[in-house]
């Protein structure tokens, strides 16, 4: 049964408290961290991580869509970040590797994310690093509520089978378009990990959908 993590971007951030306790039947938080610069939105930064860590229990699996993202791994680590995700196509590789270091000396698990356009292999030397989750793209990142890319499920499936070979345990996420209608496709090619943000605060009950989602 894969985990649901519920993208906080779909929240109302005037009620942000209480939007998170009422996904807080899920497995994960999912916070999206944009800089106007990697993506062409802003959304929230550190003391919004914070002020969060400060309300909840749950796993805080932060989503950094920031150019140069290893500026910001020790910042959102101290904030209480669980879990740290970083774009392959937001640095060159020896900074990616380097951000992958600082997580490792926080004491936070590492991920590396894969815009659309990036290619399956691409994740074949951070494997080798021993990341803890690989992160699939399936909208181009900045918004949520778009559409579902189903052209990204071959590469979900290749990713599945270079885990399963040089890194088991590795956890698989999904992000972006990814509802009731095609979860458990997801979920058949690979997925560990659902995050959704429009199916579960669009829907008229979060804890439901969270449930429907599971499967
Ligand atoms: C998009 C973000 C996603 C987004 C998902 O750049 O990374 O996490 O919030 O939202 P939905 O599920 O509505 O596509
Ligand atoms: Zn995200």
């Amino acid at each position: 049964m894969a985990k649901i993590a519920p993208s906080i971007l779909s929240a109302d951030f005037c009620e942000l408290g209480r939007d998170i306790q009422r996904v807080s039947t899920a497995d994960w938080l999912h916070v999206d961290v944009m800089d106007g610069m990697f993506v062409p939105n802003i959304s929230i930064g550190v003391p919004v991580v914070a002020s969060i860590r400060r309300h909840t229990y749950m796993f805080l699996d932060v989503h950094l869509m920031v150019e140069k993202p290893v500026r910001y791994v020790d910042a959102f680590a101290r904030a209480g970040a669980d879990l740290l995700t970083v774009h392959l196509e937001a640095d060159m590789p020896p900074q990616i590797r380097e951000a992958l270091r600082a997580m490792e000396a926080a004491g936070v698990k590492k991920g590396i994310a894969l815009r659309p356009i990036t290619s399956a292999e691409a994740v074949l030397p951070y494997l080798e690093l021993g990341v803890d989750l690989v992160l699939v793209m399936t909208v181009e990142p900045g918004f949520g509520g778009q559409k579902f890319m189903a052209d990204q499920l071959p590469k979900l499936q290749a990713i599945r089978r270079y885990i399963d070979r040089y890194r088991p345990g590795c956890e698989l996420e999904v992000d972006g378009g990814v509802g009731l209608s095609n979860a458990r496709q997801v979920e058949e090619a690979g997925a560990s990990v659902l995050v959704a943000g429009s199916a579960v605060y669009g829907a008229a009950d979060p804890a439901a959908a969270i449930a429907a989602l599971r499967g």
